[in-house]
């Protein structure tokens, strides 16, 4: 099985090896492929997604992304997250999991991946003004819809859709195709919530959620407030799914420019976010699970300096890779 892993900027080339050698760690036949991706591609090749790089990707089983973005591309025309973009669109990306864990809660974010403003028309109007469009074709809120109750259908069986109803004409078409989708799940109660009192519920009582079902803008803001409200952006992964072919795994969090280079990041985003590849990409839930387990092992014997503790990130892989090697000492 090949996977290519794109670490990236910033903190990315930091928390990346930490998931590599967790994934070494298995016994498992993975071929890891490391490609330059982001700034990293721009200063190899001109280009944040290179084309040997997309090409890799697309021949994959499934793709490891640690993170792209660096404060000198801030103003620059080609820009390390216009990759991240293409690199969503050439795999035919639409739903982003998002996971939220923690004592009390276990909440799925299902964050809609293809549409919204990302990829509605942009542009500059003779007048001066510039535009983002927020759009959504039924279908692709259709699609995403099933997801998220065909996972809440395995789960506590609530999705709970989040949008701006009242003011936004896209989140009354979304009401109208989820409600019409949700009549084939009559075990799946579905309710609906503005997102400002999302965002205000996530922080207060983030245990009342099961599955939150939401368009890709909202989703992005939603799972870091989720994510802190939880322990910190450092814990949080995600899955990028397609309908068929490689989905992209990669932590929620960016490349945090601030504490670039000083080997402090918590790599547990990262390394939860091999244990999803593992699950949803390579079809191992068992290896996914023992990987999850070290994790939350090593959160404990070797919390970093986000958590409260002062293991480096080095030290924290060293803690993920000790306790995976005593698990697989014991069969599969
Ligand atoms: P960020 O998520 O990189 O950082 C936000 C805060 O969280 C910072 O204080 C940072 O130090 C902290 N943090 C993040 N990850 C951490 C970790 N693993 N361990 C400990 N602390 C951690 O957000 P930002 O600073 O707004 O963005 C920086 C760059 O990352 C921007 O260029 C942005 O576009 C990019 N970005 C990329 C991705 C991605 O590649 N998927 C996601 C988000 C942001
Ligand atoms: C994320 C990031 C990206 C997004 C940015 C870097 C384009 O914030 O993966 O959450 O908004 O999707
Ligand atoms: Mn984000």
């Amino acid at each position: 099985m090949r996977i290519v892993c794109l670490s990236g900027d910033g903190i990315g080339p930091e928390v990346m090896p930490q998931a590599m050698r967790a994934l070494a760690a298995l016994p498992l036949p993975l071929e890891l492929d490391e490609r330059p991706f982001g700034g990293a591609g721009i200063r190899a090749t001109g280009d944040p997604l290179p084309r040997a790089t997309l090409d890799a990707c697309l021949a994959s089983d499934a793709v490891l992304l640690a993170a792209v973005g660096s404060p000198e591309y801030e103003r620059a025309a080609v820009r390390p997250e216009q990759g991240l973009g293409r690199l969503r669109q050439a795999l035919g990306l639409f739903a982003n999991l998002r996971p939220v864990h923690a004592e009390g809660v276990d909440v799925l974010i299902v964050r809609e991946f293809a549409g919204g403003l990302y990829y509605g028309a942009k542009g500059t109007r003779p007048d001066g003004t510039v535009f983002d469009t927020l759009e959504y074709h039924p279908s692709q809120v259709e699609r995403i819809a099933r997801c998220a109750l065909d996972f809440a259908q395995r789960r506590a069986k609530r999705v709970t859709v989040v949008d701006k109803y009242g003011v936004l004409e896209t989140s009354r078409l979304w009401r109208d195709v989820v409600d019409a989708v949700a009549v084939e799940y009559p075990e799946v109660a579905v309710d609906y919530l503005l997102v400002d009192n999302a965002a205000m519920q996530l922080v207060r009582d983030p245990g009342r959620f099961d599955v939150l079902l939401t368009e890709n803008t909202f989703g992005d803001i939603l799972s870091d407030v989720a994510a802190v409200a939880t322990g910190g952006v450092g814990l949080a992964p995600s899955a990028g799914l397609a309908e068929s072919g490689p989905g992209v795994f990669e932590p929620i969090h960016g490349s945090a420019p601030d504490i670039a280079g000083q080997g402090i990041a918590n790599p547990a985003a990262m390394i939860r976010s091999a244990a999803l590849l593992l699950e949803y990409g390579l079809g191992h839930p068992d290896e996914a699970r023992l990987v999850e387990e070290a994790v939350d092992a090593a959160l404990i014997a070797a919390p970093t300096r986000d958590l409260g503790g002062s293991a480096t990130t080095a030290e924290f892989g060293d803690a993920v890779v000790g306790f995976l090697e005593a698990a697989v000492g014991r069969p599969v």
